[in-house]
């Protein structure tokens, strides 16, 4: 007998590695990155005349996309290659941070917290206030600048976590599913594992067994009732 163990746990980790995978880009033209993915747009200065008109642009793209926010160092490195490899970007593109002057600290558009920063200058005492942040794409440094300086030719776009939000549904949809099969693949192994462990036991004590179930079988036959009737008058 061909158990069907391996045939669904082939189907497990197929599903599996599907749902780990990229994420869902909202096209073709987007590059996608750990749970995000990433276009620069180009675009004319009249187009994008300030960081709001960069956000738009990104948003009007697709939903739930906004102007770039980096996370760590590999996503960092991510840009930069991809600025090398495959967008033709200007050496500078603007990062989605503003300086938020009630905390004294940057913050990203996209509302993601700043964990990781890249600044390739040394800190300074200049005012802050109106201050924007570029990323140098030859090095992947961020250098601050001030927001009347930047002359945008285009726009890195990120979709965030409202766009994996909105694909939500889909990945509650694979996770049902999955928990299904691997109770079904669970329960088939137990039985299939039951079923071997006793036809193991049965032909392992032989003899013994079978002479057992046959009396068991066979609760009123000649020797069982001689023996009952024995114990009857003995006792
Ligand atoms: C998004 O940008 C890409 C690349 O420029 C373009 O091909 C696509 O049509 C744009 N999509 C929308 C909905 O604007």
């Amino acid at each position: 007998m061909e158990p069907p163990f391996p045939a669904a746990l082939l189907c497990l980790l197929g599903l599996l590695a599907a749902a780990s995978g990229a994420a869902e880009c909202p096209s073709s033209a987007w590059i996608p990155f750990g749970s995000s993915c990433y276009i620069f747009l180009q675009g004319t200065l009249d187009e994008l005349d300030s960081i709001d008109d960069a956000r738009k642009l990104c948003k009007d793209n697709a939903s739930g996309a906004d102007i770039i926010s980096i996370k760590n160092k590999e996503e960092n490195t991510f840009i930069q290659e991809t600025f090398k490899n495959h967008w033709q970007g200007p050496d500078y593109i603007s990062l989605g941070m503003f300086f938020d002057t009630d905390d004294n600290a940057f913050k990203w558009y996209d509302k993601s917290e700043m964990k990781f920063t890249n600044w390739i200058e040394e800190e300074s005492n200049e005012e802050l206030l109106n201050t924007c942040a570029s990323m140098y794409t030859k090095s992947g440094g961020w250098k601050k600048i001030s927001c009347e300086e930047l002359h945008l030719t285009g726009t890195l776009c990120k979709t965030a976590f409202a766009y994996e939000k909105k694909y939500l549904p889909d990945k509650t949809a694979l996770t049902t599913t999955l928990v299904i099969i691997f109770t079904i693949v669970v329960t088939v192994s137990a039985a299939l594992f039951w079923f071997l462990y006793k036809r193991n036991i049965s032909s392992v004590s032989g003899a013994l067994c079978i002479t057992h179930h046959s009396t068991a079988e066979m609760p009123y036959g000649d020797e069982t009732v001689l023996i009952d009737e024995e114990n009857e008058y003995t006792v």
